[in-house]
């Protein structure tokens, strides 16, 4: 059993992408419970800003882009000179599309590779060094995918496509550092109700809201959809060094 109890973070520091909000934020949460540290990266700075100021000294908030390079070199620096060392980075930040191949634009598929897998390859390349740099050096990558990275899920093609990509990064990059004590795995989630769900309800099925809510619940095995704080509690789990054997693994969370 590691030192510092199960699933405790004491001590560690993590950069969550799309922090300020859903999975990130329920994640940001948990990860302060569990005695760590949190730079909440997000493009809404003011709502990242607004979770930090609640969770406290051991969290703090950055304007983040994971779209553009720089932006994430300097939430990395921005991490590592607040609290010193970065030992968790998890790729939360993402955005959906409906629609099969003939109702996706060139423009939303490329938006959406821009921030689901540009993103993850940006914000994993400038966390790695500082990783690999540090004493002790290694650390944890979560990245968020989804199961429409592993199954077909219909009016996705774009969603699916940028989710299968983030699966294949994510075990190229375990092999990669799989000796260096840095790992690498990915959370494919089922559908959780989100802001990104309701965001899709509005833009979507604006006028049957009630009834694709009750369809999502419907469609998961277990009968609902999941909430954001069990998505946080894995990823918990994933950082800890209770997960040291865990490397390149792809991990459903969905209901069955
Ligand atoms: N909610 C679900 O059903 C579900 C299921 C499977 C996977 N996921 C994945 O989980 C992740 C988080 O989803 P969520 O439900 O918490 O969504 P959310 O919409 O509640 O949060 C996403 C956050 O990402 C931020 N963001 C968007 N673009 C960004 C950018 N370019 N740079 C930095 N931040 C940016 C948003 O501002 C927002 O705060 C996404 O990758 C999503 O694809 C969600």
């Amino acid at each position: 059993m590691p030192e510092r109890g199960r699933f405790r973070l004491d001590g560690k520091v993590a950069l969550i992408t799309g922090g300020a909000s859903g999975i990130g934020a329920a994640t940001a949460r948990a990860f302060v419970e569990q005695g760590g540290s949190v730079a909440i990266g997000d493009l809404n700075a003011d709502a990242a800003a607004g979770l930090a100021a609640e969770l406290g000294e051991r969290a703090a908030a950055v304007a983040l882009d994971v779209t553009d390079a720089a932006s994430a070199g300097a939430a990395v620096a921005f991490a590592t000179g607040r609290f010193g060392r970065l030992d968790t980075l998890v790729n939360c930040a993402g955005i959906g599309f409906v629609g099969t191949i003939e109702e996706t634009p060139a423009a939303e598929w490329a938006k959406l590779f821009a921030v689901n897998v540009t993103g993850t390859y940006l914000c994993c390349a400038a966390a790695i060094p500082a990783m690999l740099g540090q004493d002790p050096a290694g650390g944890s990558i979560v990245n968020i995918g989804s199961v429409a990275g592993l199954v077909a899920v219909a009016r996705r093609f774009a969603y699916c496509a940028t989710k299968g990509a983030v699966v294949a990064l994510t075990r190229s990059i375990a092999l990669d550092y799989a000796r260096t004590g840095l790992r690498c795995n990915v959370i494919c989630p089922g559908t959780i109700y989100s802001p990104f769900v309701e965001g899709y309800l509005d833009r979507f099925h604006k006028d049957n809201k009630e009834e694709t809510i009750a369809g999502l619940h419907a469609r998961q095995p277990v009968g609902r959809m999941g909430t954001p704080e069990e998505v946080a509690g894995l990823a918990v789990y994933l950082a800890s060094d209770d997960a040291v054997f865990m490397t390149g693994s792809v991990v459903t969370i969905d209901g069955g």
